[in-house]
């Protein structure tokens, strides 16, 4: 099979392409990615030498190109994904995660091909108590998370009146290798290691439901080879942690890896204005994919705590590259004159 990865050159993107380039040697893949500011070719640079991959700069609003691309199937990572820039400008996210989801379903239906839409645990917005099931209202608290559940509803609505072979999965939140220094963990890492401050929203109490990226990825994998048409998946680790406590534990690892004064990073937490309409509890219940698809996480959160600080210390020039821009370089010179830039 010949498939279309959209937004393969983001944090989950790019560790799906590598998960699937090993896990199914037997497809290619196309990854479309419209290399935004999330976008890092850095990310796949062991892989992008596989035959069995092809890289396309585009932009998955653009239906004339997506027309012209050779592939049987899609799984659509791409998106804006970050709700604090949701907050400050609300516009790339209608555009990019509606409209390009939208062009994406029409090129489905063109071609009769299974799509696989990579969705979040936010479109159910906060619990106060229990879990979300696939059958949550949804209700998003966010522009991000709104755009997100227009997205989900476009879906369901395209499956249902056209009869389309679409799937969708919502994941709480993950965390792992090639993460943009923007969300919080890899965000406490850097910001520690640089000796700069840790700011916590509110009082730092709020929770997240935390999975490693290559569990979530094992169950994309899943749902996208046996799933049913129409079927909706939730994906999460049973692993609810508040902001406050990942954030001691992240840098109580970083003095144990490091040897730095353990005190000396607590006292770069900086309690500050909390986020907007801030969801105060997700929580995922995966009971569904467990039962239907034998999936289970592999990934202790301490193991893989301490294997994601390991990761962002081995690597410290991908991250210094992200923060200083450097990385957004490496397509103009590897691809830009190959791929037209
Ligand atoms: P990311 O921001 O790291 O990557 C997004 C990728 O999409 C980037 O490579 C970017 O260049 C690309 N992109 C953006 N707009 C595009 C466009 N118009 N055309 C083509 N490519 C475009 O995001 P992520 O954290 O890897 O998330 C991937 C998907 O998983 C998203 O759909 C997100 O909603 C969902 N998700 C994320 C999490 C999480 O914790 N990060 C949890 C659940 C679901
Ligand atoms: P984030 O990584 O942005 O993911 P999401 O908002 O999609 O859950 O944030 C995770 C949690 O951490 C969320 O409750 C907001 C909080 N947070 C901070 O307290 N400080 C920060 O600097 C960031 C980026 C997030």
């Amino acid at each position: 099979m010949n498939i279309l990865v959209t937004g393969g050159a983001g944090f989950i993107g790019s560790n799906f392409v590598r998960h699937l380039l090993a896990a199914h040697p037997e497809h290619s893949i196309v990854n479309l990615d419209k290399l935004t500011y999330a976008g890092n070719l850095e990310n796949l640079t062991d892989v992008e030498h596989l035959p069995g991959y092809t890289f396309i700069r585009g932009d998955i609003c653009d239906r004339d190109l997506i027309g012209s691309l050779d592939f049987d199937a899609i799984v659509h990572f791409a998106a804006e994904s970050h709700v604090d820039r949701s907050i400050l400008d609300s516009s790339p996210f209608l555009q990019t995660n509606v409209i390009g989801t939208a062009t994406l379903l029409e090129a489905a239906r063109e071609r009769c091909c299974r799509m696989l839409h990579v969705s979040t645990d936010e479109v159910y917005g906060s619990l106060p108590q229990g879990l979300f099931t696939e059958a949550s209202l949804i209700s998003p608290n966010s522009p991000y998370a709104a755009s997100k559940a227009s997205s989900d509803l476009l879906v369901r609505a395209y499956h249902e009146t056209y009869g389309m072979d679409l799937l969708i999965t919502r994941c709480s939140n993950n965390y792992g290798p090639y993460q943009f220094p923007e969300k919080l963990i890899p965000l406490v890492i850097s910001h520690a290691l640089q000796g700069k401050t840790i700011p916590v929203y509110g009082d730092g109490q709020n929770v997240r439901d935390w999975i490693h990226v290559a569990d979530h990825n094992r169950a994309v994998d899943l749902v996208f080879h046996h799933a049913k048409a129409g079927d909706v998946y939730n994906i999460g680790a049973r692993n609810e942690q508040k902001n406050i406590d990942i954030i001691k534990t992240l840098l109580a690892v970083i003095a144990k890896k490091t040897g730095r004064d353990r005190e000396g990073l607590f006292r770069l937490i900086t309690f500050v204005k909390d986020r907007p309409g801030h969801d105060r509890r997700y929580a995922i219940d995966p009971a569904k994919i467990e039962t239907d698809l034998s999936w289970k996480p592999e990934i202790p959160f301490d193991q893989g705590l301490s294997d994601t600080v390991a990761w962002y210390l081995e690597n410290r020039s991908w991250w210094e590259r992200v923060i200083s821009g450097a990385y957004l370089e490496y397509y103009r010179l590897q691809y830009g004159e190959r791929f037209g830039g």
